[in-house]
């Protein structure tokens, strides 16, 4: 008996290892293998995808090719195709590839912001507000990621009042409605999740909170879990637990999409997503990178499906 089961509750799980994935890995993955990899990921029933990123081709010369991979997609209905940018020179690039979404990034630590972004908090908050009138006018929706907001890799504790100002801001005077609370290397922990979510929802209660999570320290899902018992119902994960910010040191893996999914619809949650289809793509991303990703699921199979398998069949 699942004492979860009566939950079937609906959770959003927005897929970024086509950016936050692949802007880590040392090679270039080809543009018709992201091609195909997006197309995999839309038809096993996942909502949004974070297609690549409209940043300089100097930072993260692995997503340089964006413009064609969002020109070569098959775009299925129902299915928002996002991208994430950091500046003006970044919005007119994914209004023109049409996006349907754009992730407006900063970082709620200063020094990360310098390092990730070569500017200020200041200039990142400016540059926001410019490409959220430009995506408005342009008919795109808009989202805004908070990078570091629970904790950073150079300054250590972010402060939760922090956290709360920029939330603030992007509301009122950039006008965004939905903030992702981005842990970049890790450094939630679920008391911290609840007690983060609790003050952002008080102090924004206009607005809609997605949390974005790395498994750095193990403690990924823990996490997740504590975001549902706050109310927040999107979560952003990678496909084979891909990823990493190149200029946050000790970056490493997001929650990984399959393990999270199962996580869910084992506690009675609604995903909307075809699970062994998405084993599937995680297999092939794998060879793909040609490496060993994060991933469980992947490695042990679906908690019953091992034991259908090893079920002997009866003699004939
Ligand atoms: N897309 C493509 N090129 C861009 C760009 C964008 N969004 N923004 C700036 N550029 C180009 C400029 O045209 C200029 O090119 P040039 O040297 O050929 O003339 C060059 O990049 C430098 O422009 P500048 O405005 O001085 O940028 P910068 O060097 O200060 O870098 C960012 C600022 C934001 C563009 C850069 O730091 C960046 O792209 N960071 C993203 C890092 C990232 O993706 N991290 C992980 C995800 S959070
Ligand atoms: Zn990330």
């Amino acid at each position: 008996m699942n004492p979860w089961a009566g939950r079937q509750r609906t959770i959003h799980v927005q897929e970024v290892a086509m950016r936050d994935g692949l802007q880590s890995e040392a090679g270039f993955v080809p543009t018709e293998q992201k091609v195909e990899l997006v197309n995999r990921l839309a038809s096993s029933g996942l909502q949004k995808i974070e297609v690549s990123s409209f940043v300089s081709p100097r930072a993260i010369p692995q997503l340089a090719d964006a413009e064609a991979v969002f020109d070569g997609i098959a775009r299925r209905p129902g299915v928002i195709y996002a991208a994430l940018v950091p500046n003006v020179r970044g919005m007119e690039r994914a209004i023109s590839a049409r996006a349907d979404e754009v992730n407006l990034v900063m970082s709620a630590s200063e020094s990360h912001n310098r390092a990730n972004l070569r500017m200020s908090g200041a200039a990142s908050f400016e540059a926001i507000k410019e490409a959220a009138s430009l995506a408005a006018a342009a008919g795109l929706r808009v989202t805004a990621s908070l990078s570091c907001s629970f904790g950073c890799p150079m300054e250590g504790e972010i402060p939760a009042q922090t956290v709360q100002t920029w939330c603030h801001r992007l509301i009122s005077e950039a006008g965004i409605r939905s903030i992702t609370l981005c842990d970049t290397t890790g450094m939630a922990y679920p008391a911290l999740v609840e007690e983060l979510v609790g003050l952002v929802r008080q102090s924004s209660p206009e607005a809609e909170f997605a949390l974005h999570f790395h498994n750095t320290r193990g403690l990924g899902l823990a996490n997740v879990f504590a975001g549902l018992e706050a109310g927040v119902v999107r979560f952003d994960a990678a496909l084979a637990g891909i990823g990493g910010c190149p200029y946050a040191p000790g970056a490493t893996g997001n929650i990984c999409t399959e393990d999270l999914i199962h996580a869910l619809k084992v506690s009675g949650y609604q995903c909307g997503v075809d699970l062994d289809a998405l084993i599937g793509t995680a297999k092939h991303l794998e060879q793909l990178l040609g490496h060993i990703t994060p991933g469980q699921l992947m490695k042990a199979g679906p908690r019953l499906a091992q034991r259908a398998a090893a079920t002997p069949k009866p003699a004939v």
